[in-house]
């Protein structure tokens, strides 16, 4: 008998067919109104396990509902919209995808840090509008790898964002916690002396609570005019209030985000901006990683199933 699993999020077409071809699905994802709780009420006690991703709720009204929950398998790296606190409690583990992640996402921090500096998307406008034959050459921009990286969090994302701008021979220095064992960079247990310090602040963090607001207006004042913030955090790390007043007064130079407050529909007064370079939430959006955390997500789930360690447990 397959094991009964409910789908809070799908996973790409693919690898639905594989975790069809093994389990017998229950599909929140698609049921719509009152099938919902029809679904709930006859599939929730079945359940040992649930495909998620970090775009669903999973709060305890949701849990009270699927009883026999052991497992929530992520295929994302953020969870911030769940109560990992509550699924601890009730013995329900979490596992998430951010190891198959890490890479791509630092890719794109870099590749915003440079982006945003060396002004590219408005210089690619001034090419193809003829203000380059009309006007002349364009003005002169930021270096691309200025001297100091201040990365807010040095978790997995946060290392590998450190690797790479030490390759680019940036200084490097971090916020977080605490100072991370065995590491040497130039600890700052204040975000606010980090961006004091920094040429670039490079936000790695979690989500959720715990770091609401961290990049406050104060943060932003402390980075300098010629200053840059990347965001490939979540929207909710920085007062992005804050973030539009610095950028449109020029007490920062540039940012480069990912991540916004109001996603799919940033704040239009922010991405009116022209010294702010922006992608829509997509730094893990390749299909090698895309693929990657699928299959973290599949692997978790079959060890689960077959009493072995769970591959990349949160909790
Ligand atoms: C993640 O995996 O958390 C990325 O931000 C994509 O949602």
């Amino acid at each position: 008998m397959k094991p009964d699993v409910l789908v809070a999020y799908p996973l790409m077409p693919a690898f639905m067919e594989e975790l069809e071809a093994t389990y017998t699905l229950h599909r929140l994802d698609k049921a719509e109104g009152p099938a919902r709780a029809a679904l709930m009420e006859k599939a929730g006690p079945l359940c040992r396990a649930m495909v998620v991703n970090g775009h669903v709720t999973v709060d305890a009204a949701m849990l009270d509902r699927l009883p026999a929950l052991e497992l929530a398998a992520c295929s994302s790296a953020g969870f911030d919209l769940m109560d990992l606190p509550e699924m601890t409690r009730r013995g329900i583990r979490l596992t998430n995808t951010s190891d198959a992640l890490v890479n791509e996402v630092a890719d794109m921090a870099l590749l915003l840090m440079l982006a945003a500096r060396r002004r590219l998307i408005e210089a690619d406008a001034y090419v193809r509008s003829g203000d380059w034959g009309r006007q002349g050459m364009f003005p002169l921009t930021r270096a691309g790898a200025a001297k100091r990286a201040g990365i807010v969090g040095l978790g997995n994302i946060g290392q590998a964002i450190a690797k790479r701008c030490a390759v680019l021979g940036m200084e490097i220095g971090y916020s977080g916690r605490s100072p991370k064992p065995g590491v040497d960079h130039a600890y700052f247990p204040d975000p606010v002396a980090l961006a004091g310090w920094a040429d670039v602040l490079l936000v790695a963090t979690p989500g959720g609570a715990a770091t609401e607001g961290l990049i406050s207006a104060e943060v932003l004042k402390a980075l300098s005019p010629e200053g840059t913030l990347v965001n490939v955090a979540r929207g909710t790390v920085v007062d992005e209030p804050a973030l539009i007043a610095a950028l449109r007064e020029g007490t920062i130079a540039s940012a480069g985000l990912d991540v916004y407050l109001n996603e799919p529909t940033p704040d239009p007064d922010l991405t009116a901006l022209p010294n702010v370079v922006l992608y829509p939430h997509h730094s893990s959006g390749t299909r090698e990683t895309r693929d990657r955390m699928a299959r973290m997500t599949l692997d978790n789930l079959a060890a689960f199933y077959a009493g072995k360690p769970l591959l990349t447990p949160v909790n």
